[in-house]
């Protein structure tokens, strides 16, 4: 009865919106607070909105006046007073302690849509988080037909677990674009990410224009076109063309920052010193230790670095800026001015990674330094470097931050730490009162592979989704005041393309963001893989590329009283995987997988792919049985 009096009432024209069917919501990161009440906003097609209309906000209109009207066709208005506009974004009068400084509550009634927060940054979350509640089809670059433009009503508080979300982006292995940039900038703001870490040099490129050593960007921005696997190609000839690179002017990079901050989105500029600086000792090579860095050139992606002995690499080419040489901190002081005077966050971010020290250890300059200083270890000798730069960028009005090998040999006083290697160097920072990022390599680096290496595009380690959406920034322990948030790390050593830049970010990147954004309590894996489809969804329409590989099955191989076992299983829940040993594509009419298998005697190949009901949804994957013994220690 209850029912038949549901279907009349719904029946009738006032009550028609309260009764659609919503969706169910899907929102990465997920809110702190949600509750869904019945029915659902229909969009007018005339939007009205009312709103401040401040500097800090105007983005914002313009933001949705662009996303609200491309896909739907309908027309966008805004103004300071529209007593009956259909969305009103509000500064809160009076602070509103729960939400903080980036957090905002959101309402979605039948009949209208708030959002208020303490500051603009709120508004704006609060705005994405209503593009997520709208159909997929508002992705879509041109006009969508028949699609039930509506929004479930919601009531939403929602604010971030950890100030710092940040993005890490490595232009120097390969160059992007300013366009391609800013896409991603855009694209990372949708998550509610609010920093973007620029690294602008390494051996491989340097990026930014710095009118005081224009050779960094004349000679250090280019290198000899490859392809192939970054890493091991052949040594560029002397009279090849370096036709591969680029650079932003200063113009470009103020444009960035311009376009970030439309975005509430900081940018941390990264300049890679004194290791990882072939690009500079190549255009400059009076920055060097080492005779005969006057015939250095920047990497072309061919091996240079010795890397069978752990840590710090052994260099066959000097790419480090000398400690001994006065004219490396007269150098650093004019970049840092530059710097400071472009990028109005902060912090600075100079590096101090991975550098080797066999070439100092070779250096007369830098015996006579550890004299003079009394430095004992090389490691000393970096921390005699990083102590000069702090003074430095400190003397330019900013903040110092280094990856966490800056803590060897004693940490400069005021500096910061991004963690990478683990969590120790955030731990062992947060312990010396230091601020610390937590960026690690266990969960937080997107340049490792999703999934296999028989299918994965290879590189030295893996990291699969569901391992990503365990990081944790704020760890037990660690005071949480010293740990200013969390960020994940895209290196581009193996990214050839934006596309392929953008397969290595998503999905991980939606773990991250989550991860740093919402409560733990609020953290569900299955349910975080249910709206990562639905982000799928949203980016098929956008045509923006992500990683299927959480569909494929993972490979164990294991020797049992020395026969190969194969042991398959799924990241995700609810597929089933059919496999093949005879060379044949398996479909689901195929055997499926319940338990360990045993190959047969002479099968030299196991193909493998994952349906969910009748669909087939992993990709095909052809794993070589050697390579299975081997994996197993059955055969080298
Ligand atoms: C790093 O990954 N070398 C910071």
């Amino acid at each position: 009865m209850k029912r038949i009096v549901f279907f009349l009432a719904c029946c009738l024209p006032g009550l028609h919106t309260f009764c659609q069917q919503a969706a169910p919501v899907s929102i990465i990161p997920e809110p702190v607070q949600m509750v869904q009440n019945a029915g659902v906003f229909m969009l007018p097609s005339t939007i009205t909105i009312e709103a401040p209309i401040l500097p800090a906000v105007k983005p914002i209109l313009d933001m949705l006046q662009q996303r609200l009207s491309a896909a739907t066709g309908y027309k966008v208005l805004f103004g300071n007073e529209m007593p009956s506009a259909i969305l009103k974004l509000s500064l809160n009068k009076t602070a509103d302690a729960t939400i903080g400084s980036e957090g905002y509550r959101l309402n979605v009634s039948t009949t209208n849509i708030t959002i208020s927060a303490n500051q603009p940054a709120g508004l704006f979350y609060g705005v994405q988080t209503l593009m997520q509640l709208l159909p997929a089809e508002i992705e879509s670059k041109s006009v969508v037909q028949n699609v039930k433009w509506q929004a479930p009503c919601v009531t939403i508080t929602d604010y971030p677990k950890v100030g710092w979300r940040g993005l890490m982006f490595d232009v120097s292995r390969h160059f992007f674009t300013k366009k391609e940039v800013k896409d991603f900038i855009d694209q990372m703001s949708k998550y509610k990410y609010n920093l973007f870490h620029w690294h602008l040099t390494d051996d491989e490129g340097w990026r930014i224009e710095i009118k005081s050593y224009p050779n960094l960007t004349k000679k250090g921005a280019w290198s000899v076109a490859k392809t192939g696997y970054f890493g091991t190609f052949s040594q560029p000839l002397p009279d090849e063309p370096k036709t591969n690179g680029g650079f932003y002017t200063q113009d470009d990079i103020k444009e960035v920052i311009q376009y970030a901050k439309d975005r509430f989105i900081n940018i941390l500029p990264e300049v890679d010193v004194p290791g990882h600086s072939m690009a500079a000792v190549a255009s400059y090579p009076e920055l060097s230790c080492t005779p005969g860095a006057d015939k250095y050139d920047v990497i072309a992606g061919e091996s240079f670095m010795d890397w069978s002995h752990g840590a710090p690499p052994i260099a066959l080419k000097d790419n480090t800026l000398c400690p001994a040489n006065e004219k490396v901190y007269v150098f650093l002081d004019k970049v840092m001015t530059e710097i400071a005077g472009l990028f109005p966050f902060e912090y600075i971010h100079v590096g101090g990674d991975e550098c080797p020290k066999n070439f100092w250890e070779q250096s007369d300059a830098i015996k006579a330094l550890m004299q003079k200083e009394g430095l004992k270890t090389m490691e000393q000798v970096q921390s005699y470097f990083e102590k000069r730069l702090e003074k430095i960028v400190e003397s330019k009005g900013k903040k110092f931050m280094g990856w966490d090998e800056i803590l060897e040999g004693g940490l400069a006083p005021n500096a910061a730490v991004m963690s990478w290697r683990g969590e120790k160097g955030g731990i062992e920072a947060a312990k010396l009162k230091h601020d610390v990022v937590m960026s690690p390599t266990t969960y937080a680096y997107l340049d490792y592979m999703q999934g296999d290496e028989i299918i994965e595009p290879r590189i030295y380690a893996t990291l699969r989704l569901k391992k990503s959406y365990e990081f944790e920034p704020l760890l037990a322990g660690v005071d949480p005041k010293y740990i200013k948030g969390g960020q994940a790390n895209l290196w581009s050593e193996q990214l050839y393309n934006v596309r392929h830049m953008q397969y290595m970010l998503w999905p991980r990147a939606f773990a991250i963001a989550e991860c740093v954004w919402s409560p733990k309590e609020k953290k569900d894996w299955n349910h975080f893989v249910t709206k990562v489809e639905d982000q799928f969804k949203r980016y098929d329409i956008e045509q923006v590329k992500y990683a299927p590989s959480m569909y494929d099955p993972i490979f164990t191989a294991q020797n049992t009283n020395g026969q190969l076992q194969i042991e398959l299983t799924t990241e995700i829940e609810g597929l089933d995987i059919y496999y093949s040993f005879d060379n044949s594509f398996p479909d689901q009419y195929y055997p499926k997988y319940t338990a360990p298998l045993t190959p047969p005697k002479d099968a030299v190949m196991m193909k493998v792919i994952t349906y969910r009901g009748y669909k087939p949804i992993g990709r095909m994957i052809a794993m070589p049985l050697a390579e299975m013994q081997k994996r197993a220690g059955l055969k080298k």
